[in-house]
């Protein structure tokens, strides 16, 4: 019998189960198993019907994404769906946990559906910078309508088992036991003389679809899908299932599908899918590591990061202690807290009772005897090493044995603040970003003498709350803003050299970036880059690094929040302003910096490979584990297109020695001070290697 299926009968009713930890991903082992046995279904004169169904904690989750990379093998994907329509048996897939993408199609290629309460099914490949490639653009509008079924491809969203049951996607919900349930539902299609529902074959329902309907579904979907490759191709996908036959369509769909797997998007966005999980995965961790039971939190400072971090714990069913320096400093943080929430009741995300409980979650204090029973502290006082000491030689007298103490600093040296207590074993950063209830990352850093076990455990915190964590190392900036600087560095500097900054943003933002450089400065706030740029100890002497943040900071020209900083604000508009440029080539004259023309290329080449080269050094200094981790820090947390997939995956598909290349162009114009190319980076161009490589082969 073959491995990753089995084949029995009960009651005259073949039971097929894939059984291919952990996720059942149709690998080729998985479609040649079921290939066989649809043909044993076939000549099996005891079988008068088939159950499709999946061992383990899921339906078939999809297809193999590790085998995209290598030629495919017979039998494919969309073959086997079709193989599975074309039975003269009736079969029904019984779904549990999830059918996500070629999952989704392999049920619709069965003639019947039917899944238990809790499951959830789509078709999320877009995440992927694919399409549905095995007929799932076909068949889900035919099931589904041709609006539900872009509205699930284009978010890649998966729907509940009743909302599936509503749309037509799943025909039955199974309450109880899945397996015997799915079979007496076949028996019960038998013996009702259901017939054999081929999905191809049925008409998609094209009510209300005009020949406007997809130019202006592309529209609508324009902004959120901005830069991206998929969206575009799954609508024309679509189109094709109302404007061709199902055979003609199914070509269509592979030819897309085949575009859209040769993209660099889906390179860039299947490699996130892997780096994304493997952050969880440190060498010297263990998965076996134990963690330490987080029941309670404590928050110290409840100023803009205080309270986004103590909002991620409540909503998480963690209550939090807040304490602040006094009753004032405590009545705003709280107010904040409750405006946020107040927000979420305005939008219909939150009830007011739901707002009142989470209130109720949080306790305010102003002693630290309140925070000493906590099991995890957070410290997110001011970025002021004095302050962060003090804080952390209370938290060491009060807080009980075996709490692990934390501190959100954005770039100061951990183990200089774990110096202070008597347990640097249990002090860790947990740095969230602005804004931090809404942030997906989290880096976690790890000092000198920080404990495997306070390692573990963050990670699992950071997972409780829904959050993407990444463990790094001790230094200036850690690796989010140690990289992040090079590319404002280089926007600033651009200023200086008479390019105008609604320029520079507006490459950035076409390159896919959120946000151009400078218009996240004036969001932060300029003055957050004045202080960060003070308290760099090591920073090296260079008059010309930063200094139109400095002059305009001084000027009170703080960004956003005080109306004008590069930008002038007309509301939350942005204005270019003629004041800031002269500004500018005042400052340019007095430090003899030239005035050049640009290229956009160059543009894009001095923000991203200024970065790139910095995270090779991340990288030989072993502060990022891996260059995937590199990549998810930018993607989660700085605005970076997935499609791009994070700077380092970049400069790997642009080719090192490309990057070598320019950058050594850009050290001979601009001096060895900031563009001396990394010796990693240096090496492996010189070698023909990628950072992924370099990473896998160490
Ligand atoms: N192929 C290969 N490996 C997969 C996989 C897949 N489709 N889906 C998950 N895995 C692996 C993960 O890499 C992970 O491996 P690891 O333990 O070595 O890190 C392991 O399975 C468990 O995955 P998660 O950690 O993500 O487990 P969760 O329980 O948190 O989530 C899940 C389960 C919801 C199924 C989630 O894994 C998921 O979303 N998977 C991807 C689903 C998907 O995108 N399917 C479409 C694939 S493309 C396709 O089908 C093309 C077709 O149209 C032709
Ligand atoms: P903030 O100024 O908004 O809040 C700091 C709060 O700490 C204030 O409410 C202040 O009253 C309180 N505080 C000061 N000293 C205290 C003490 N000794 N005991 C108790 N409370 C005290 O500052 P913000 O922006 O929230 O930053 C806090 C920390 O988070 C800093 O380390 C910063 O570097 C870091 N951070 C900030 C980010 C941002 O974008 N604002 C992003 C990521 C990290």
């Amino acid at each position: 019998m073959p491995d990753k299926t089995s084949y029995e009968i009960v009651d005259g009713i073949a039971v097929i189960t894939i059984d291919n930890p952990p996720v059942n991903a149709m690998s080729t082992a998985v479609r040649k198993d079921c290939w066989a046995a649809l043909d044993k279904l076939a000549a099996d004169s005891s079988a008068q019907a088939a159950v499709l169904i999946c061992a383990g904690r899921t339906f078939i989750a999809g297809a193999d994404i590790t085998e995209f990379d290598k030629p495919i093998e017979d039998p494919w994907l969309p073959a086997l769906v079709e193989k599975f329509e074309a039975s003269d048996k009736l079969i029904v897939a019984a779904i549990h946990g999830t059918a996500l993408g070629g999952g989704l199609e392999t049920a619709m290629g069965c003639h019947y559906r039917c899944a238990v309460p809790a499951a959830r099914v789509g078709l999320p490949e877009v995440n992927l910078g694919l399409i549905p490639g095995a007929t799932g653009t076909q068949r889900l509008p035919r099931l589904a309508g041709v609006r539900k079924a872009l509205d699930m491809m284009i978010s890649g969203r998966p729907v509940s088992a009743a909302d599936a049951l509503e749309a037509g996607i799943v025909e039955k919900i199974i309450d109880g036991d899945l397996r015997s349930g799915a079979i007496t539902y076949a028996r019960a299609l038998l013996d009702g003389g259901a017939p054999i529902k081929r999905v191809s074959q049925l008409e998609v329902a094209a009510d209300g679809i005009d020949d406007e309907f997809f130019s202006e579904y592309a529209k609508g979907m324009a902004r959120k899908t901005r830069g991206f490759f998929a969206p575009a191709q799954i609508v024309k996908s679509v189109e094709a299932a109302i404007n061709e036959s199902y055979e003609d369509a199914v070509k269509t769909e592979r030819r897309l599908f085949d575009e859209c797997k040769a993209s660099t998007h889906s390179r860039s966005q299947r490699h996130l899918f892997f780096a994304e999980r493997e952050v969880s995965k440190i060498p010297d961790v263990p998965r076996t590591t134990p963690v330490r039971d987080i029941k309670s939190v404590a928050v110290i400072g409840a100023g803009t990061m205080g309270g986004g971090i103590t909002m991620n714990f409540v909503n998480a069913g963690i209550p939090v202690t807040v304490l602040e320096v006094d009753e004032a400093g405590l009545a705003r943080g709280m107010g904040s807290i409750r405006k946020n929430y107040s927000v979420a009741v305005d939008k219909g995300r939150m009830t007011e009772a739901q707002l009142e409980q989470a209130m109720g979650m949080i306790t305010p204090v102003t002693d630290y005897a309140g925070v000493a029973g906590a099991d995890l502290v957070i410290e997110a006082v001011f970025e002021n090493m004095d302050i962060k000491k003090d804080v952390f030689a209370k938290l060491d007298e009060t807080c009980k044995q075996g709490a692990i103490l934390a501190s959100n600093t954005s770039s100061l040296d951990l183990d200089e603040i774990a110096a202070v207590t008597s347990r640097p074993q249990d002090v860790i950063g947990m740095h969230f970003f602005a804004p931090a209830n809404i942030m997906k990352l989290l880096e976690i850093v790890r000092g000198r003498e920080t404990a495997a076990d306070v390692i573990a455990t963050a990670l699992a915190v950071a997972k409780k709350i829904r959050k993407t964590g990444v463990l790094v190392g001790v230094c200036f900036g850690f690796v989010g803003n140690r990289m992040f600087f090079p590319y404002i560095r280089e926007a600033q500097l651009m200023m200086l050299e008479g390019i105008p900054p609604e320029r520079v943003d507006q490459v950035a933002f076409d390159w896919g970036m959120a946000m151009g450089p400078h218009a996240v400065m004036d969001l932060s706030g300029l003055d957050v880059f004045y202080k960060l740029n003070n308290e760099w100890r090591d920073r090296p002497d260079d008059p010309v690094y930063c200094r139109m943040i400095n002059v305009l900071s001084e000027m009170g020209r703080l960004g956003q929040k005080t109306g004008a900083g590069t930008y002038r604000y007309e509301g939350r508009k942005a204005v270019p302003d003629p004041e800031v440029m002269d500004i500018a080539r005042r400052e340019a004259q007095a430090l003899g910096v030239q005035q050049i023309e640009v290229s956009d290329e160059e543009i894009v080449e001095r923000l991203l490979f200024s970065m790139i080269n910095e995270g090779a050094r991340v990288l030989e200094e072993g502060i990022a584990i891996r260059p995937g981790d590199i990549d998810v820090i930018f993607v989660n947390g700085y605005g970076m297109p997935r499609y791009r997939g994070g700077p380092m995956k970049y400069a790997d598909m642009t080719g090192l020695d490309k990057v070598y290349a320019a950058i050594s162009k850009y050290r001979d114009r601009y001096g060895d001070l900031w563009w001396t190319p990394t010796p990693l980076l240096e090496r492996l161009a010189g070698e023909g290697r990628t950072f992924q490589d370099w990473s896998e082969n160490r």
